[in-house]
């Protein structure tokens, strides 16, 4: 038994589904599976019902999460085609601003230029106005842009961002064309940082196949050259990000209504990335810088004050479904053999997860950036 004390970690890409699918995941849920993972804080992404894409919409899903999480969550903004950009006003209450552009789970999805342009032309005002960005030092200013921009839309959206000066997050990159692409925006002083997925770093097109529904997401899974170029290409990938997307396995096995894709994974997060620093493929270092550090820079999140995780990294374990406390219960990685086990989590001061049990009150978390206190 090796215990080694972490930073507490940040999940900077999580579908917590409140409001309105509960039945997969709501704010009490979500979070104790963050805790169990390790992690203090989470973003929460847009695609509800509704979506977080007005000023009461925000507020609304603030005061639900802020009754009932136990660990600390900012919430994205996004752009809908019906609510355009109705988010400005609350826009430093958000942790960022969402843009689907490729295909993904709900109604998000932003198809004309003329649109998407506007979006970026107005977050940069909406910026200006702040004084900047939150990940340039600015506390008072705002997140960034983050995309889900795919193969063609990928360059498109660097293109508009570096227009605007805007800072722009690529979520789950999973192609080598498009890592090759953001490396050479970065060469280029672009101002634009990027995530990885453990399941698009760990899993293929191969395992899709063995998976079924299982391993069914957007992006999917693709090929081991696409893998290894997100390996060969660490130093480019700023954070590592589990696109937590539950769904009911019920959901996902139906046969009559095209089963939601998207797979949990807050919870496997830690033990997968401990697994690849046992096999000498990445450093401990790499693991927090990119799931603490990093993650806390780009979108401006202070460490909380005297909190850390203690991890036992020599316990060896096969991956469980029944083990998840993600609502859905499942896992992509059920069967899997992984080393790390997280054995204690102190947020602020306080022990709120030892042993497999949690050990803090729902609305003891904090909702970032004051969007629980009434913009
Ligand atoms: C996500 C979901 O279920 O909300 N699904 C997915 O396959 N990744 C949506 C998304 O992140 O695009
Ligand atoms: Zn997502």
């Amino acid at each position: 038994m090796t215990i080694l004390r972490l930073p507490s970690l940040v999940d900077a890409h999580v579908h917590v589904r409140e409001p309105g699918y509960e039945h997969k995941e709501d704010f009490y849920s979500g979070t104790v599976a963050a805790l169990a993972g390790g992690v203090v804080t989470i973003l929460d992404m847009p695609n509800t019902v509704p979506p977080t894409d007005t000023p009461a919409r925000l507020l609304a899903k603030a005061r639900l999460a802020q009754a009932k999480v136990v660990c600390d969550v900012g919430l994205f903004v996004g752009a809908t085609t019906t609510e355009l950009d109705a988010y400005l006003p609350v826009a430093q209450a958000a942790c960022g601003l969402k843009i689907y552009v490729s295909d993904t789970f709900g109604s998000l999805r932003i198809e004309s230029l003329d649109l998407l342009h506007r979006f970026f032309r107005s977050w940069a005002e909406c910026a200006a106005a702040h004084g900047g960005y939150r990940s340039q030092g600015i506390a008072e200013g705002i997140g960034p842009i983050a995309v889900h921009a795919e193969e063609l839309m990928l360059p498109v959206c660097l293109a508009l961002a570096n227009l605007h000066g805007t800072p722009l997050h690529v979520v789950h990159v999973s192609r080598r064309s498009e890592i090759e692409l953001i490396r050479k925006a970065k060469e280029q002083g672009y101002a634009v940082t990027c995530e990885a997925t453990p399941h698009h770093l760990f899993l293929t097109a191969e395992d899709a196949a063995r998976l079924g529904p299982r391993g069914d997401m957007r992006p999917r899974l693709v090929t081991a050259d696409d893998v290894a170029a997100l390996w060969e290409n660490m130093a480019y990938i700023d954070l590592i990000a589990t696109d937590h997307a539950p769904h009911t396995l019920q959901e996902k096995q139906s046969q009559e209504a095209a089963p939601p894709p998207g797979v949990p994974g807050v919870e496997t997060l830690l033990p997968l990335l401990l697994t690849a620093v046992h096999e000498e493929r990445l450093t401990l270092e790499d693991v927090v810088e990119r799931c603490a550090f990093a993650p806390r820079r780009i979108y401006g999140i202070d460490e909380p004050e005297d909190s850390y995780i203690e991890v036992d990294v020599d316990a060896e374990f096969t991956v469980r479904d029944e083990a998840m406390l993600t609502r859905v219960k499942w896992t992509p990685f059920a069967g899997r053999r992984v080393r790390g086990r997280v054995e204690r989590v102190v947020l602020r001061g306080n022990e709120v997860f030892a042993d497999g049990q949690l050990l803090a009150a729902p609305g003891s978390g904090r909702v970032l950036f004051g969007a629980a206190d009434g913009i």
